[in-house]
């Protein structure tokens, strides 16, 4: 991963380390924390707020970005002050990977990424032409297989809270993707999943695995050739401006897990994790409420646009792009429990 220079990380209680690389940043933290026993640990401080920081990649007027300052709202209101919730979207402390990375380590308490890169199992959800709608998506995470996946993350020392919808990707790029041929040879960014760059190999396209915030300026240097992502996220990241091409595919499904770090869930008084996970649950039922609209919304404003040439596939090329898409399938039981394969198939009815 490329190192670049970051922001100050957050005021963490009273630690505040100085501007520095963020892998010697978060480093320096855990040695604080581990070291003098301070500050984020809730009570520590009988009178200071317990911060709690939640970091994501995209913008705030997102789905996800509106839902995360809903929650801290919720959550300042419930709790009469005792925590402060401190939201920082956009990659503005970290980028994909690394604020995975964050969590596991303390720096930040709660983060909501992409199911695609909580990585192992919850690849299953990157497989294509999976759910033939939100609905079908919704049933399988608050079914006991998403409930039971996100106990399985407590292990890997984070506390799943829940599941955030964002809708079907799209693909984007300069050359018209219409027939699965049109893929061959392209540079096509997509998320740290293996079932992803299998997709593209599939394809016959180059997987380039790059983080959200960097996608753009890639894309405007021809270091990518195209993307694939939600509407929300193109139009958000305004990628659609250095894109000729939009292919409305719906071939995938991206979504969230919110979680927490476990420990510091954990050591809160009881009380306030009633409370903030009341305030979890109404903010989940507001994100699940605008995703599948400000999709609609989003693909709308880049039609208005102008400069894009929004495509459709036709039933003969969508059963075209299945096939070429199925082997996934049965390569993805590699790395992916091939009983969850199953069981969620069983419990969907694939479009
Ligand atoms: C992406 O990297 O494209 C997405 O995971 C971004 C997001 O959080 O929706």
């Amino acid at each position: 991963m490329q190192i670049r220079q970051m922001k100050l990380l957050p005021e963490v209680g009273s630690v505040k380390p100085a501007t520095v690389f963020p892998v010697l940043a978060l480093g320096l933290w855990a040695l604080q924390v581990i070291g003098l026993g301070i500050a984020t640990i809730p009570g520590a401080k009988a009178q200071s707020p317990i911060i709690i920081q939640f970091s994501h990649v995209v913008t705030a007027d997102t789905s996800k970005g509106k839902a995360a300052l809903k929650f801290k709202e919720l959550a300042e209101a419930r709790t009469e002050g005792k925590v402060r919730v401190e939201v920082y979207p956009n990659s503005e402390l970290y980028k994909d990977k690394e604020e995975l990375e964050a969590l596991r380590l303390g720096a930040v308490q709660m983060l909501a990424p992409a199911l695609s890169k909580l990585g192992g199992d919850f690849e299953v959800f990157d497989l294509p032409f999976l759910f033939k709608d939100h609905a079908a998506f919704r049933s399988v995470v608050n079914g006991p297989i998403g409930q039971n996946m996100l106990q399985k993350l407590e292990s890997r020392g984070m506390k799943g809270l829940g599941y955030w919808d964002n809708g079907f990707k799209v693909f984007t790029s300069n050359r018209p993707l219409q027939s699965v041929r049109d893929f061959k040879g392209l540079k096509i960014r997509v998320q740290a999943s293996k079932v992803l760059v299998d997709q593209m190999q599939k394809l016959g396209a180059e997987p380039v695995v790059s983080p959200l915030i960097d996608v753009y300026k890639s894309l405007k240097d021809g270091r990518l050739d195209g993307e694939e992502n939600t509407p929300i996220n193109i139009d958000s990241q305004r990628l659609h401006e250095v894109q000729n091409n939009l292919t409305i595919s719906n071939h995938g499904y991206l979504a969230y897990a919110v979680v927490v770090n476990k420990e510091f869930w954990e050591r809160l008084p009881s009380d306030i994790r009633i409370a903030l996970e009341g305030a979890l649950r109404d903010a989940t039922a507001y994100e699940n409420e605008l995703a599948e609209a400000d999709n609609k919304k989003a693909l709308e404003h880049m039609r208005k646009a102008g400069n894009l040439n929004v495509l459709a596939l036709s039933p003969q090329e969508i059963k075209q792009w299945r096939d070429v898409l199925s082997p996934v399938y049965q390569d993805s039981r590699a790395w992916i429990d091939p009983a969850l394969v199953t069981s969620v198939l069983a419990a969907t009815s694939p479009p």
